[in-house]
């Protein structure tokens, strides 16, 4: 297997470029694919205890037979291990088994050790080299392109991180095959994000052919993930640091998302991705609302997304909660709501200072599931 024979999307921002490869079951050749990424053949893999069992010893096989030293180093699944206290034991560690400027740290598996595995390349030696092996839906569309990196803290999520730039991301879709149904549908809802904010070509194709993405036909599936960083990579690009507004159309449906995800943490579960989609959804008909779109283009949005299996309603959230999680989220600024809305689809605008009762009332007339436990 070459690098030739796989997709690529070039990432360029400032200081540096990188490749992102997109292929399927390729993984067996990553050590032979990697080398021209590192200056060292010490390599730390970051990983999780589920990622482990399923892909680290096929990654490890791979890499020592291509002569590199590697150290894995997994931690428990979830979002519990995205804190500073994880990031401190991993770099005592990387530090205790010994790494310099020239070592490189790889993250293998999901959005959550990619995150992790970035902040603590770019701060270990004020910054070593990182390279991205995403496993889940989500990270192989969004989270592995453009250099953000975070761990949680209890104020909220995120809210400590860098921008550190990986050397190269490597994206075999054949992996998602053992993702749980729940992860891809959560993952799908940041894919079809790029469509509905950004390119109404892409929302098209999906429409045509979501289900088999959904299905992970592999074909569909290197289409989704290439188009998705493309579109990324293209934001990234112009608004790396996420000054101009571009960036944040990336946000599409965080701003409500957020909040769900948030206010619904403390009573069941939901995914991200889940609260994305409900996010999207009603960020659709706050535009219609607002008359920034036309007046049938929510409808329209989520009947799409029920086909799709997607949510587009939450059950009994108390809703000034949700509103008192937007009004301190990190987008906020100075108490304002801003949101991304949608002029059409594919044509997202970030909208400064909306009025908190429009927000309410699409969360009690859209939001709200009809025959949800009335709970204010
Ligand atoms: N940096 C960014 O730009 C950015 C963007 C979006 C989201 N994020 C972050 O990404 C995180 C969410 O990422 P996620 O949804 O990938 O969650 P995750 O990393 O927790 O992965 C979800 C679950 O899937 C499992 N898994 C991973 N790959 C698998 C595979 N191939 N087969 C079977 N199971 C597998 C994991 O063990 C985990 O239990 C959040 O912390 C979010 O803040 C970051």
């Amino acid at each position: 297997m070459k690098l030739e024979e796989l997709v690529k999307v070039d990432v360029e921002v400032k200081e540096c470029q990188y490749p992102v490869f997109i292929g399927s079951d390729y993984l067996t050749y990553i050590g032979d694919l990697i080398e021209p990424f590192v200056r060292s053949k010490k390599l730390f893999i970051i990983t999780d205890d589920l990622v482990s069992m399923l892909y680290l010893p096929m990654v490890k096989e791979s890499l020592e037979k291509a002569e590199f030293e590697v150290y894995a180093l997994p931690v428990p699944q979830g979002e519990r291990s995205k804190t500073l206290e994880q990031a401190g034991k991993l770099m005592e560690r990387i530090l205790k088994i010994g790494c310099d400027r020239h070592s490189t740290i790889v993250s293998l598996g999901g959005g959550v050790v990619g995150d992790l595995a970035g902040f603590c390349a770019s701060v270990l030696l004020r910054g070593i080299d990182f390279i991205q092996i995403p496993t889940t839906l989500l990270a192989q569309t969004d989270s592995s392109v453009g250099g953000k990196t975070a761990v949680n803290t209890e104020a909220g999520k995120n809210l400590i991180g860098t921008f550190h730039q990986p050397k190269a991301v490597f994206i075999d879709v054949h992996t998602l095959k053992t993702l749980d149904p729940q992860q891809v549908t959560a993952g799908f809802a940041e894919v079809v994000k790029y469509g509905l904010a950004l390119n109404i070509d892409f929302w098209n194709w999906l429409v045509d052919s979501g289900e088999q993405v959904l299905a992970l036909d592999e074909t569909a599936c290197i289409y989704a993930v290439e188009q998705s960083c493309r579109i990324k990579a293209a934001v990234v690009a112009e608004d790396e640091f996420e000054q101009t507004g571009l960036r944040s159309l990336l946000n599409y449906g965080h701003t409500f998302g957020h909040a769900i995800e948030a206010v619904s943490g403390m009573r069941g579960n939901i995914l991200h991705g889940e609260a994305i989609a409900i996010g999207s959804v009603l960020a659709a008909w706050l535009s219609a609302d607002m008359q920034l779109c036309a007046a049938d283009v929510p409808k329209k949005i989520k009947e799409q997304y029920e086909k799709w299996g997607l949510p587009t309603q939450f059950d009994a959230l108390k809703i000034s909660e949700l509103l008192s999680y937007m009004k301190k989220d990190k987008k906020t600024m100075g108490m304002q709501l801003n949101f991304v809305l949608l002029e059409d689809i594919g044509s997202g605008v970030l909208v400064h200072n909306i009025n908190p009762s429009d927000v309410e009332k699409v969360l009690y007339e859209k939001g709200r599931k009809r025959n949800a436990v009335s709970y204010y």
